[in-house]
C-alpha cells in the first residue's frame, strides 16, 4: 500500500489518497469509474473489464496486467492498469488510467502514475511507455504525463481516426 498526499498554495490541507494493488472486489468500481469518466464509454469499460477478468482468471505470467486502485474517504475513485510489454527488454506500459470525474484535480492521477512507475521500477522496469490520443478531451491526461516527466517522443497522424493522432509518451524509469 502506498500513501500519497498533495497540497497546493490554495489547499493547505493535503489530500490523502491510498493507492494499493486492486483486488477482485474492485471490478465493479473500476467499471463505474470508466462509465462516469465523461471520456470513456461502454465499449472501453467492457474492454477494461475483459482485461480485468483475464488477469484474475488466467495463471499469472510475467507480462500479466497489474492493477492499482486509488481510495479516498473509503471510496475507490480511480485506477491504473500497467504491466510489462511482451517481447521487450523490461519496457513497461501504462495501459489505462482514470479518475472519477468528481474526484479530479486533487492529485489522485499523480498518485496513481507515481505508484505505477515505482512498482514497475521495483520489478526491474527500464522504460515506461503510454499511448494516448491528441484530441482535446485527453489534454488533462497529456498534462499529467508531462508533469510526471514523460516526453512525447512520437506522433502517428490519424492513428485513432482522421484528425485523431496517436501520441506516444516515454520515460526512463
Ligand atoms: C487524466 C486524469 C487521470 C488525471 O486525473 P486527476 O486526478 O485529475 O489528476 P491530478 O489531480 O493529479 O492532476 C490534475 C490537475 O490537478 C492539479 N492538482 C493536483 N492536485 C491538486 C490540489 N491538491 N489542488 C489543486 N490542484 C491540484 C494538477 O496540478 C493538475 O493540473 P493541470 O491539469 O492544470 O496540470 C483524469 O483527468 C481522467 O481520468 N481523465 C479521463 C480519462 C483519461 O483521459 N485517461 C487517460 C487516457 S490515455
Amino acid at each position: 500500500m502506498m500513501r500519497a498526499s498533495h497540497a497546493t498554495a490554495g489547499a493547505p490541507t493535503p489530500v490523502q489518497f491510498e493507492v494499493r494493488p486492486s483486488n477482485f472486489d474492485d471490478r465493479q468500481a473500476i467499471y463505474d469509474v470508466l462509465m462516469r469518466s465523461e471520456v470513456f464509454g461502454r465499449a472501453d469499460a467492457e474492454c477494461v473489464d475483459a482485461m480485468f477478468l483475464e488477469t484474475w482468471q488466467s495463471p499469472p505470467r510475467e507480462d500479466s496486467y497489474r492493477w492499482l486502485s486509488c481510495w479516498h474517504d473509503g471510496r475507490m475513485i480511480g485506477f491504473a492498469c500497467y504491466g510489462p510489454e511482451s517481447l521487450t527488454d523490461r519496457t513497461w506500459d501504462l495501459f489505462w488510467i482514470c479518475v472519477s470525474s468528481e474526484a479530479r484535480g486533487r492529485g489522485a492521477g499523480q498518485a496513481l502514475i507515481a505508484a505505477a512507475e515505482s512498482q514497475a521500477r521495483q520489478a526491474g522496469g527500464r522504460l515506461m511507455v503510454i499511448y494516448t490520443s491528441s484530441t482535446p478531451k485527453y489534454a488533462p491526461a497529456r498534462r499529467l504525463y508531462e508533469r510526471a516527466g514523460f516526453a512525447r517522443v512520437a506522433v502517428v497522424p490519424d492513428y485513432y481516426a482522421e484528425g485523431d493522432d496517436l501520441n506516444i509518451y516515454w520515460k526512463r524509469l
